[in-house]
């Protein structure tokens, strides 16, 4: 004998072991609000068809709202026995209004609601998301906007390179994120199809109309495949790597952060609030949230592992797999949540040490390229600039001294096409100010591309 609502063709009770393995409801209850939501929607599409009565459509759709409220106020009384969201939100109304409460579940299965509930879930997370994103990125471009006149070292190879403007650097981090923001629009629009009425697997005998449930729902169009919408979870693989590039982009954000407050670089100040000490060592404060962001990332793709072995091999239609699908991909939105909170609420309260980034860009030769540069343009061919600029470096190194702290005497021993207006391209304002092109770093161009930037989030 057992209780469960599919027990009629079962003769004992569920092991109690099983019972727990089997269940779900202790990670899906999440979901109350968006499986009430389907339940009313599905209610109204079968009153309209005259499958229900409007009578028991009202009672329905009266006794989920009070549930809803129930589950608000904390007074629902989850049970492991009734496994699933699903089901005890079912059970419950049934014990409400009676036998109508039954018929909720006409021409519609309980793999059709999680596949509807999950999208519906994950609908409204990306749009929350989406915002925190956007709030990340006009924090980071108005950071940019400020420091667009500000000159640090550029790198390859985290060797100093060239000179750049900060601005220009916090409109790549930009660049990163405005890429992530679309993968993420993306992404909804597959989220956004309502598998509804795939009645388990093959679709169902009663006349429902899929396309106005899907209206109710705001989705944009009903499935096309019954097989195929309770069964695949690829909308949930696509989030979770998309949310892995996101974290990605933020882990190199965070690594150059740690680097930029390290008493080596000195680039930077983070706030305290941002901060955490050492229940030793007195002197230190540690970037933590930038840390513990460049660490979240491996649990990220962790989960994104996870749903791709899942979902590898399974047969057609749905398996009891699936239910593996909720918490890798739950504790991926609050992931993500967290670390994009964290940072759009610390990017834009970073305070640029200005003198020291200037002091850095000045060491390691990062004009050299622009000396090369300079005779190129009095006609010296690039590979003997190339090898002029290299010997006047060494002699640089040997002696302690940058270019453009060298004597004109002293930079004529290795080229006599040099005149007095080398200290023009030798200085660091010059270098960045001559990169004056699309996507290039002079401030004139940080400025321009911080509009551009700031037009397309105003047009969200
Ligand atoms: N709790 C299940 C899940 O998360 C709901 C669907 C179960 N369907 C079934 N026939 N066992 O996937």
């Amino acid at each position: 004998q057992t209780d469960k609502p599919w027990g009629g063709r079962f003769s004992e009770a569920t092991d109690a072991f099983v019972e727990r393995f089997t269940a779900s409801v202790t990670f899906d209850q999440r979901l109350y609000h968006h499986d009430i939501q389907g339940s009313i929607a599905h209610a109204t599409m079968l009153a309209r068809v005259g499958v229900l009565t409007e009578d028991e459509r009202d009672a329905i759709i009266q006794g989920l709202n009070e549930i809803h409220g129930e589950i608000e106020r904390g007074e629902f009384d989850w049970s492991v026995s009734l496994e699933d969201v699903h089901m005890n939100i079912e059970a419950r109304l049934t014990a409400k209004i009676g036998i109508t409460g039954k018929k909720l579940h006409t021409g519609r299965s309980r793999n059709d609601q999680v596949a509807t509930d999950v999208r519906l879930y994950l609908r409204d997370e990306i749009d929350t998301l989406s915002e925190e994103l956007s709030r990340l990125q006009r924090g980071t471009i108005e950071l940019a906007e400020r420091e667009a006149d500000t000159i640090m070292p550029g790198f390859t190879h985290l060797q100093t390179a060239q000179p750049v403007t900060f601005g220009h650097h916090l409109l790549a981090w930009n660049e990163m994120l405005q890429r992530d923001y679309e993968r993420l629009q993306d992404c909804r629009k597959r989220v956004n199809i309502m598998p509804l009425g795939a009645a388990a697997l093959a679709g169902t005998t009663y006349p429902i109309d899929r396309a106005y449930t899907a209206e109710l729902l705001g989705f944009d169009r009903p499935s096309t495949n019954s097989l195929d919408s309770v069964s695949d979870r690829d909308f949930a693989i696509e989030f979770c790597s998309l949310a892995s590039l996101i974290l990605m982009h933020m882990s190199r954000m965070s690594e150059e952060l740690v680097l930029w407050t390290s008493a080596q670089f000195d680039f930077i100040h983070l706030p305290d609030r941002f901060c955490t000490g050492s229940s030793i060592m007195p002197q230190k404060k540690n970037p933590d949230v930038p840390e513990l962001v460049r660490g979240k990332s491996g649990r990220v793709y962790g989960h994104l592992i996870s749903l791709l072995t899942l979902m590898k091999s399974q047969p057609l239609a749905y398996n009891k797999d699936n239910q593996e699908d909720k918490e890798p991909l739950f504790d991926t939105i609050d992931t993500l949540k967290g670390c994009l909170k964290a940072f759009a609420d610390m990017i834009p309260a970073i305070e640029p040490k200005r003198e020291q980034m200037f002091e850095a860009a000045r060491r390691g030769f990062s004009t050299a390229t622009d000396l090369a540069d300079y005779l190129v343009r009095s006609g010296v061919p690039f590979r003997d600039a190339h090898e002029v600029v290299g010997k006047a470096v060494g002699f640089g190194v040997e002696q302690g001294r940058d270019l453009s702290e060298m004597t004109l005497a002293e930079l004529q021993q290795f080229s006599d096409v040099i005149a007095a207006d080398v200290f023009d391209v030798l200085t660091l304002e010059g270098s960045v100010a001559a990169r004056d092109h699309i996507g290039g770093t002079a401030p004139a161009q940080v400025r321009a591309a911080a509009q551009t930037a700031k037009a397309l989030i105003a047009a969200r």
